[in-house]
């Protein structure tokens, strides 16, 4: 049995990019059999960036409810919030004393953030650490990530080596990541990367009005109606190809290229076909959303079997260095 662990970014609400190539691959993982998956909100991680408590609130009920609206089971799974379980934080400090310096100033996330951010604060740079725990007080041998948390896996098998030589046992499992190359990348409504930082997503949960016009505003060429379009190039039948069926894509793709169809049509296509095929998530989303008794309750079962299992770490990692 594998136990898999990832931790999921809640600085911000999730998009459609979040969505195709985070959540449902992560589900679709979490249904195999002999699957056992740990998936957190890493919402300690996001003190870094944000600091706003509103904000953060807000959020964390978003992602939660968007993974509880695809379906994710809780009951075979755990799901929990990170700042929940205190052993993440105990552990993270345990981990710090155990992290040579140059290894956190030559971590390529580091770098760039610190180039990126105004705000370079101590939890930007010690942040693998708080990672390294949340994966080594669960056990995990696996660890689903994108390629830019790879070097992230490695300091944490680094940092389990280094305890466990320590106290002359093997008190870590040494994670392996394992990077989805796969998973394209999900195209904007400008064509870049779908992200919050580039304001180029499609959040598929909000009203129908609005989510329309932002699918309006998808960037296109400016081809006449007439004439034939090119589907390879175009964004809209990009996004549309990544939703439908083949025989609805074959379909989008011969209108394209007999010309008559414009990309207005396109958008619209596009539009219903997310309506529709959302139309149980965005109903779930919006329950947990305004029953916040409800998503409580899914977090807090969650919380005390994540406890379960890290209270059962710590004790382990307390008593060989001499806490107990
Ligand atoms: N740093 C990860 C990211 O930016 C999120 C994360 C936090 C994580 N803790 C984790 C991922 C533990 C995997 C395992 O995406």
């Amino acid at each position: 049995m594998s136990r898999i662990l990832t931790g999921i970014q809640s600085s911000g609400r999730p998009h459609l990019g979040n969505i195709l190539g985070a959540i449902k691959p992560a589900i679709k993982l979490s249904e195999e059999p002999g699957n056992d998956s740990f998936l957190f909100i890493a919402d300690l991680h996001s003190l870094t960036t944000i600091k706003d408590g509103a904000l953060r609130r807000e959020y964390i009920r978003a992602v939660a409810s968007a993974w509880l609206a695809f379906g994710l089971d809780t009951t075979k799974n755990t799901f929990w919030r990170q700042s929940h379980v205190p052993e993440h934080t105990e552990l993270a400090w345990y981990l710090n004393c155990f992290t040579p310096f140059p290894m956190l100033s030559n971590a390529h996330s580091f770098k760039d953030k610190s180039e990126r951010l105004a705000d370079v604060n101590a939890g930007l740079f010690t942040y693998p650490c708080l990672m390294a725990a949340d994966i080594l007080l669960y056990d995990a041998n696996l660890v689903p990530v994108g390629k830019d948390q790879k070097q992230h896996v490695e300091m944490t098998r680094d940092m389990a080596s280094a305890v466990n030589h320590q106290v002359g046992e093997e008190i870590f499992v040494l994670p392996e990541s394992r990077i989805d190359e796969r998973i394209m990348t999900i195209p904007g409504i400008d064509g870049q990367k779908m992200s919050k930082s580039y304001n180029n997503y499609i959040d598929i949960f909000v009203p129908a009005n609005e989510l329309y016009k932002v699918i309006k505003k998808i960037i296109s060429d400016s081809t006449p109606l007439e004439e034939p379009k090119n589907p390879a190039t175009d964004i809209t039948f990009q996004l549309y190809a990544l939703l439908a069926d083949e025989a609805q894509v074959e379909t989008m793709r011969q209108n394209y290229l007999n010309g008559g169809y414009g990309y207005g049509h396109a958008k619209k296509e596009l539009y219903e076909l997310i309506i529709s095929q959302f139309a149980g998530p965005r109903e779930k989303f919006n329950f947990y959303m305004e029953n916040e008794e409800a998503l409580e309750r899914e977090l807090r079962n969650g919380e005390e079997k994540a406890r379960a299992v890290a209270s059962v770490t710590m004790e382990r990692v307390r008593r060989k260095l001499g806490f107990n």
